[in-house]
């Protein structure tokens, strides 16, 4: 299929619980999401994990990408999930569901416009803000700003993606949350040069 729709698109192989897909959306084949709400026209690539996962719209996330990575309890006794999977190996009839309550709370969030390189990790409960890039192979333990460039192991800001100036006219703009139609008649904008596109939309009583 070479054309995605309002339905969300989900790859062979791919499994999900718990999730909500929206508009636009496509998710990679054999990948595995759970607790995961994908916006609009956000993607993943092959083989990703998103686990209490909140994605905003127009994100891009490549192939290998590992969201939410659970913890393990290392302050109890053994670090094996007996302890909270207890029924897998018949040790109780329920499971530990408050350990399970509190890994769901590490809610990790992506923005608007994001761009995860191949294979980078984004812990649990991290933040990374709109229109912000992570390269490939990163660790991201920490939140990341918007229109930030942030690479490596622990994740660092390399260099911001825009001047302070234009990141912050693009977060007044808020292009992602322009509907279906808008983007449609406006997509040349988009192959503007920034500023140009700034220019025509960065103005008061402009129509959403
Ligand atoms: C993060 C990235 C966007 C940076 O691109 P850039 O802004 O053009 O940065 P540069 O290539 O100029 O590199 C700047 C510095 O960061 C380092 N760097 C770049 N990418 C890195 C990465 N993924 N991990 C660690 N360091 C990285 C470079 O070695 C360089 O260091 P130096 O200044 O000491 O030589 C890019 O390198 C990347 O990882 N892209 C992801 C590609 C991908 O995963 N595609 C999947 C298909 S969508």
């Amino acid at each position: 299929m070479n054309r995605l729709s309002v339905q969300a698109t989900v790859r062979e192989g791919a499994v999900q619980e718990n999730c909500t897909l929206g508009s636009w959306t496509e998710v990679g084949p054999w990948n595995m999401l759970e607790n995961v709400t994908l916006g609009d026209y956000s993607y993943t690539g092959p083989w990703c994990i998103v686990q209490n996962a909140e994605i905003a719209r127009f994100a891009n996330i490549a192939a290998a990408v590992r969201i939410g990575p659970t913890r393990h309890p290392m302050d109890r006794p053994t670090l094996h999930h007996f302890t909270y999977r207890r029924v897998l190996y018949g040790f109780a009839e329920t499971d530990d569901d408050a350990f399970f309550d509190w890994r769901r709370e590490q809610v990790a969030r992506i923005g608007n416009d994001t761009w995860i390189g191949h294979g980078a990790i984004i812990m649990p409960g991290v933040t990374v803000g709109d229109g912000a890039v992570i390269g490939a192979g990163a660790v991201v333990t920490r939140d990341i700003a918007p229109y930030t460039v942030a690479a490596g192991v622990p994740a660092r800001p390399l260099h911001p993606r825009f001047p302070a100036a234009i990141a912050a006219a693009l977060l007044r703009i808020a292009w992602w949350a322009w509907d279906h139609q808008t983007l449609r008649a406006r997509l040349e904008d988009f192959s503007l040069p920034v500023e140009e596109f700034i220019a025509r939309h960065d103005h008061p009583g402009d129509a959403p």
